[in-house]
């Protein structure tokens, strides 16, 4: 009887208060306190910063350039401001006080990985109803728990956090998202942006591959390959490499590379760096034809006296640019017939940068050393990046051989907008339901079908995961935003996996789009606050100013002669109305009734992604321009343009189209675009004629859509 009893108290007791775990993303193991308490984050008055440690650094992690203790709760400081709009200074104390959060660094022994070895990422959060204190086995451990504790404060109850205790580490050291930077560009702005997404859920590494070009068609003259779209996203001003970059507008300069680096380790992230060779290297064939192998353009032939001293003249001038302990030589997809002279490369470059800058390489799996008992296998201190079967067994032929290796397997593979063999978003029910047990899927599960082919889950080899965002199809078949809409609800779910998070589906869905509002540091979502659907309502109907009539107070700034009367704004030729917006992400309905009076085409609308044009001088196409690419919408005198979301499917936000398709793919196929609006500046070139009714809505119901419809572009009809 006496244990029956127990029982039933502690079961009576469980549902009242302890809970092994924070509904996070990731999760974090949390145990209440008995009695239970709580603590409001609406009572916080101070971060203090452990005095002792506030300038310490976290030297175990990948970056060269690891924030301070200090720094980071600077950055916690703000955060606490722009997510749960809290006003709680940083600064430097002894000890804990009343209603503060105390941060500190402790023994970073204590905290464990999958592999049962110590991290410097792990940190412990104590919660008493006097306030917090996070201890972090490094400042960056306990920039991971200031994370907790935000999305506790988002999830949570007028910021009520329960009295008690976590322990918390990452299980594995490279958690974050590879994009191919390569075949498209992407502004800095917006890698700094994604650093922040990625962060938010404890993500450490955005792997950026700076170099390709899409597939090139073998049959092109060598003039045409020659001419065929590469791209070198770093652009450097030292003759070793002058001409290597060809597209200075679409680059990264060394200061703009800086500040991605700074701006993403500011938050916990490291950049690493792909520079690829000997494959995928028509760039540098372009730069230097002699290079190139004499079976394929794409291809370095090694043998040639000029190919290594020119590798390592471009890693020799870049390096010093870089703050990652490791750098990715790429080595991707190379000639089967050369397996010998890869291996030399790869060596030879693995030397050259560790003996001249102390860094270590990585390498896409390739080659298994299992073929080439004779030659010179690639050196065991080289890690791996496994991607697919059918170049190696990640499990069998590089971990059982003493290589570390990173997790990329192609079950995470995403093509931006179209691709034969892989999806254009993450894909969910696969992270929760990857492996082959039909459990989650975890960094250690690189075959979701057959368990023999993954090693243990405690494995020391397993470096970490990252799903890889390719662009196969070149830089015009997606807006810049697009890759973000491809990582969108996906990658925090693979987030919480990469870190050994045990999130359920159904948890997630509970809780991503809550915290998503929250995520500091970024508006990739591009949302405009406004009291109503209509965010933006220019009606002309005052004389000689631009009233909204939203109730935003959204009013537009008449720049020189543009005249405003009779509900009419006329534009001529360098006039222009500025709004207080930049532009607005999906879904979107820009309406507006305009009248060309002259036929030199401009600019209707512009932001700070995109602008609307009336053609570009040779044909009279109304055409969106984002990332330096146009694209048409056919439209003639009868034609309206609709800017109208399709109600099937979210890709088709925008009837703008692009073609894309490559030499291999017969098919031409109309690409719909999705493009932030261009809401910054009405006019400003040289668009000259009439604009009326210009409404920006948030969304596309029905009755938005109708509207919408009586858009016209052209000279009639305009109403
Ligand atoms: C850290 O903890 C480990 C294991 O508990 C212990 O052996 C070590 O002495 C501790 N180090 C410090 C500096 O306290
Ligand atoms: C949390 O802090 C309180 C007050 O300092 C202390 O009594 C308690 O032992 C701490 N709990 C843990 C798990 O460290
Ligand atoms: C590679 O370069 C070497 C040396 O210039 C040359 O002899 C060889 O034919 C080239 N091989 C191929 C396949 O282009
Ligand atoms: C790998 O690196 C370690 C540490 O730098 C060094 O001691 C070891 O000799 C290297 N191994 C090889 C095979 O180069
Ligand atoms: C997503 O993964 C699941 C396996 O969990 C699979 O059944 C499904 O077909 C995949 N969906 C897509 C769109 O690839
Ligand atoms: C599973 O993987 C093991 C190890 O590679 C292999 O021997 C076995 O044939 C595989 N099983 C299936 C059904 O493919
Ligand atoms: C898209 O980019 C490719 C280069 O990859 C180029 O050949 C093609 O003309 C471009 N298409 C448009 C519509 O700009
Ligand atoms: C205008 O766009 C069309 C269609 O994309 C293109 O063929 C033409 O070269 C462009 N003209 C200019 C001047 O950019
Ligand atoms: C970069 O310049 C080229 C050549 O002038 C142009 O075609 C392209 O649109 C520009 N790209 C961007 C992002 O502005
Ligand atoms: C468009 O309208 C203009 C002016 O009214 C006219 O000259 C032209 O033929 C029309 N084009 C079409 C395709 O209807
Ligand atoms: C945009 O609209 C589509 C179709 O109605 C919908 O599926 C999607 O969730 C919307 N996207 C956003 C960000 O609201």
């Amino acid at each position: 009887m006496r244990i029956a009893f127990a029982i039933t108290a502690v079961s009576l007791f469980f549902p009242l208060g302890t809970s092994a775990r924070w509904l996070g993303i990731p999760t974090v193991p949390f145990v209440e306190s008995d009695p239970k308490e709580t603590f409001s984050l609406r009572q916080l008055k101070y971060i203090i910063v452990d005095t002792k440690y506030q300038n310490t650094v976290d030297t175990e992690g990948e970056t060269l350039i690891p924030p301070s203790l200090r720094s980071f709760a600077s950055t916690f400081s703000d955060d606490l401001f722009s997510s749960l709009d809290l006003k709680v200074p940083a600064r430097a104390g002894e000890a804990a006080l009343p209603n503060s959060i105390f941060m500190t660094i402790g023994n970073s022994s204590h905290y464990l990985d999958a592999a049962g070895r110590p991290t410097s990422e792990g940190y412990s959060i104590n919660i008493t109803e006097d306030g917090i204190v996070i201890t972090g086995a490094s400042p960056l451990g306990a920039f991971w728990g200031t994370r907790s504790i935000l999305q506790q404060g988002v999830l949570s109850n007028g910021m009520q956090l329960s009295s008690g205790s976590a322990i918390d580490a990452s299980g594995w050291g490279v958690r974050g998202t590879f994009l191919d930077v390569g075949r498209h560009y992407y502004p800095p702005e917006f890698l700094i942006e994604m650093c922040s997404y990625l962060s938010f859920f404890k993500q450490n590494t955005f792997h950026l591959h700076l170099s390709d070009s899409p597939g090139l068609n073998p049959a092109l003259t060598y003039e045409e390959k020659l001419d065929f779209y590469s791209a070198f996203r770093l652009n450097s001003p030292d003759p070793a490499v002058e001409d290597l970059n060809k597209r200075a507008n679409e680059s990264y300069s060394q200061s703009d590379f800086e500040d991605i680096q700074q701006s993403c380790a500011s938050r916990g992230v490291t950049i690493i760096p792909e520079i690829e060779a000997p494959g995928h290297a028509l760039v540098i064939n372009q730069w230097k034809p002699e290079l190139a192998l004499d079976t394929d353009f794409t291809l370095l032939n090694i043998s040639h006296p000029g190919t290594i001293p020119t590798m390592e003249t471009i890693w020799g001038t870049l390096l010093p640019w870089f703050h990652s302990k490791t750098v990715h030589l790429g080595a991707d997809e190379y000639s089967s017939s050369e397996i010998a002279d890869y291996n030399l490369y790869v060596n030879t470059m693995h030397t050259y940068i560790g003996q001249n800058f102390d860094k270590k390489v990585r390498i896409w799996g390739t080659f298994p050393p299992s073929k080439i008992v004779n030659e010179m296998n690639i050196n065991h201190n080289v890690s791996i990046q496994h991607w697919e079967y059918f170049e190696a067994n990640p499990y069998f032929d590089f971990m059982k051989n003493g290589y570390h290796v990173l997790n990329t397997d192609d079950q995470f593979y995403i093509v931006a907008k179209w691709s034969g063999s892989y999806p254009q978003k993450l894909n969910i029910s696969l992270i929760f339901h990857g492996a082959p047990d039909g459990g989650p899927t975890a960094p250690y599960i690189f075959d979701k079908s057959n368990a023999s082919n993954n090693p243990p889950h405690d494995s020391p080899y397993v470096l970490g995961q990252m799903p890889a965002l390719w662009n196969d199809f070149g830089p015009n078949s997606t807006s810049v935003i697009e890759a973000y809409y491809a990582l969108r609800e996906g990658l925090p779910a693979l987030g919480d996996k990469q870190w050994g998070g045990d999130l359920l589906m159904h948890e997630y869905f509970s809780i991503f789009e809550t915290l998503h509002a929250a995520i500091p540091g970024q508006h990739l979502d591009r949302r405009i606050d406004s009291r109503t659907n209509t965010i933006l309502s220019y009606d002309f109907s005052s004389t000689g100013t631009v009233y909204d009539k939203s109730g935003n107070g959204c009013d537009g700034t008449i720049k020189r002669d543009c005249s405003v009367a009779d509900s009419v704004l006329t534009l001529r030729m360098g006039c222009s109305v500025t709004t207080p917006l930049t532009s607005k992400g999906r879904n979107y309905t820009l309406a507006f009734s305009v009248r060309p009076t002259s036929s030199v085409p401009g600019t209707l609308f512009s932001g700070s992604a995109s602008s609307l044009l009336t053609g570009n001088g040779s044909i009279s196409n109304v055409m969106l321009i984002t990332g330096g690419n146009a694209y048409s919408n056919r439209i003639d005198n009868a034609t309206y343009l609709s800017v109208t979301p399709s109600t099937t499917s979210e890709e088709r936000v925008l009837e703008f189209t692009a073609t894309i398709g490559d030499y291999s793919n017969s098919f031409i196929w109309n690409n719909p675009m999705a493009i932030e609006a261009p809401v910054a500046v009405i006019g400003g070139d040289n668009f000259q004629g009439e604009m009326k009714k210009v409404t920006l809505v948030d969304g596309a119901d029905a009755k938005y859509v109708e509207f919408v419809k009586k858009l016209v572009i052209g000279v009639a009809p305009y109403e």
